[in-house]
């Protein structure tokens, strides 16, 4: 049997005591995500690899429920903003909430049945989102972005559907602001 526990989660750091696991992605691993691979190209010639965010999390394979943190840095590809992968859940009825704790970002979310969403990321507001529903985080700020995640422990991850086709909105900065667009390559 479990046994309940307190669990800190540093907001600034996103450092999560005790966790049970963690994962790190850097730009070279999200090849293919961002609309101009030139840029990205260019970024990793010079031999740097740098952490666009980092996972931390507290999960107990016996339970229904596990929770964690993600860290993104701040940065952009050309003028795209740094992104997470984006995923559907493998359990379609699966939701998940998004809980900012220091930062600013958006949340791109598309629906199976063709829409596409945006709630704003910032300390205090925490994203409710519904199942059936693809969701990618980006910082759009020039701190790092933590959020606390709360989701079914089995929920799974289908990151193939959306690297395969994108999502249908792009979230760049255009003279010195966030813009969000269409995506001009989305393939519906
Ligand atoms: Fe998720």
């Amino acid at each position: 049997m479990l046994f309940p526990e307190g669990v800190a989660i540093d907001g600034r750091s996103g450092a999560v005591t005790p966790e049970t696991g963690r994962y790190v992605k850097r730009l070279s691993e999200l090849r293919g995500l961002y609309q101009d691979d030139e840029s990205l190209q260019r970024a990793l010639a010079g031999g740097d690899d740098p952490v666009v965010y980092e996972v931390i999390e507290y999960r107990k394979p016996e339970s229904d429920i596990c929770f964690g943190t993600t860290i993104m840095q701040p940065g952009k590809v050309g003028d795209e903003y740094y992104l997470t992968r984006g995923h559907f859940h493998r359990r379609p009825e699966c939701g998940e909430a998004y809980y900012t704790q220091s930062g600013e970002g958006v949340l791109l979310l598309d629906s199976r049945d063709g829409q596409s969403s945006v709630v704003e990321m910032r300390p205090g507001v925490c994203a409710f989102i519904p199942p059936e529903w693809a969701h990618r985080s980006i910082n759009t700020g020039r701190e790092p972005l933590v959020f606390v995640w709360f989701c079914a422990t089995d929920a799974g991850h289908d990151y193939a559907e959306i690297g395969a086709r994108g999502m249908r909105k792009l979230v760049l900065e255009r003279d010195g602001a966030r813009t969000i667009i269409d995506n001009p390559s989305y393939a519906s």
